[in-house]
């Protein structure tokens, strides 16, 4: 890691200020049940956009209530009511293939939920059964806890603890720690060297969320799932990127204050929603600043326009995932848990 007194750098795989910082990236899910829980993403994906699409409504629906114990309540009217009372069940005291009537997620010919969860890298089966059983897995908004449920992975949204599984087969989502150099294009007529050189055999149509400057270096986010990255870019979301610049130093007191009531920009004010010092030496500082906007050379023009031109600059979170370890120029798989907090922050 490069720190601010170091000299220029350029192009691939050199050490840069912005690398090796943030956090970690987050661990995955299945703690509770144990077990294997998460690995990288690529494989499993998220969707299930279509939150009605519950289909098979109810199998059993009318079916006499609890199998096992033989007993009916009277007209429809009265049974909706009764079972509305009932308390969630021990899925172990029903025979395979019963479903609860006030669930309305059942898809006929769908995927075992233990195996779809499995599948997108939760836990074993054995531990997403016990999650299931438990009562932590939601299918479209209900929790299901019915054994042998079956599912739509592709369009239903399954979250376990509160937090959204990706679950549809084809979806990917990554993170390229952009060197400087790169245009954020995915082709470029002029033959400068762009996203594809980093991404392009991982998987067709995949889209950057946002760009970064051809100057700037740091994380940006790549997925195929339209919307999720549709709605990072969407200001109404207003997702926080956390950027590191090296200016001249010394840093004013007054700057964060500054940044943080609004700096006037040609095309508008633009706040910061934080900002730090992260180092300080003499004629150099290394500056935190925290923003969500993204309009073009946004921290750029601030800190030029408060008196301090960037020297270099990187992004080093979007929203919550850190770019971490990650190297200029290498690509890493979001974990399950980074791409749930991502979901989570644009409201999927
Ligand atoms: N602000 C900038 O000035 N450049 C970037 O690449 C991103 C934000």
């Amino acid at each position: 890691m490069q720190t601010i007194g170091g000299g220029p750098r350029r192009g691939g795989g050199s050490q840069s200020f912005g690398q090796g910082y943030g956090q970690g990236n987050g661990q995955g899910y299945g703690q509770r049940s144990g077990q294997g829980s998460r690995q990288g993403y690529g494989q499993g994906s998220a969707q299930g956009r279509s939150q009605g699409s519950a289909q098979g409504r109810g199998q059993g629906s009318g079916q006499s209530y609890g199998q096992g114990a033989g007993q009916t309540y009277g007209s429809p009217q009265e049974r909706r009511v009764k079972a509305a009372r009932q308390p969630l069940r021990d899925h172990a005291f029903y025979p395979e293939g019963y479903t609860d009537e006030r669930d309305t997620t059942e898809v006929p010919g769908g995927v075992r939920l233990q195996k779809v969860l499995a599948q997108a890298g939760v836990a074993s089966r054995r531990a997403c059964e016990e999650m299931i059983g438990e009562g932590r897995v939601t299918v479209n908004g209900q929790v299901v806890r019915r054994f042998g449920a079956k599912v739509d992975p592709a369009t239903q949204v399954i979250h376990v603890d509160g937090k959204r599984i990706p679950t549809a087969p084809d979806l990917v989502y990554y993170a390229l720690n952009k060197p400087i150099g790169v245009v954020s294009t995915m082709d470029d007529p002029q033959g400068r060297p762009c996203l594809a050189d980093y991404v392009e055999e991982l998987a067709p149509r995949l889209f950057h969320v946002g760009r970064l400057d051809t100057e700037t270096e740091g994380l940006l986010l790549l997925t195929n799932d339209g919307e999720l990255a549709n709605r990072l870019t969407h200001p109404s979301y207003g997702v926080q990127k956390k950027y590191w610049a090296k200016v001249p130093g010394p840093i004013p007191r007054d700057l964060g204050r500054r940044l943080k009531q609004g700096i006037e920009l040609e095309d508008g004010i633009a706040r910061a929603d934080s900002f730090s010092i992260v180092q300080e030496h003499g004629q150099q500082a290394l500056v935190e600043v925290v923003l969500h906007e993204g309009r073009k050379h946004v921290v750029r023009r601030m800190l030029e326009e408060a008196g301090h031109r960037v020297i270099d600059l990187a992004r080093i979170e979007f929203g919550p995932v850190k770019l971490g370890r990650t190297k200029p120029g290498t690509v890493r798989a979001l974990t399950l848990k980074e791409v749930g907090e991502l979901y989570a922050a644009v409201k999927l």
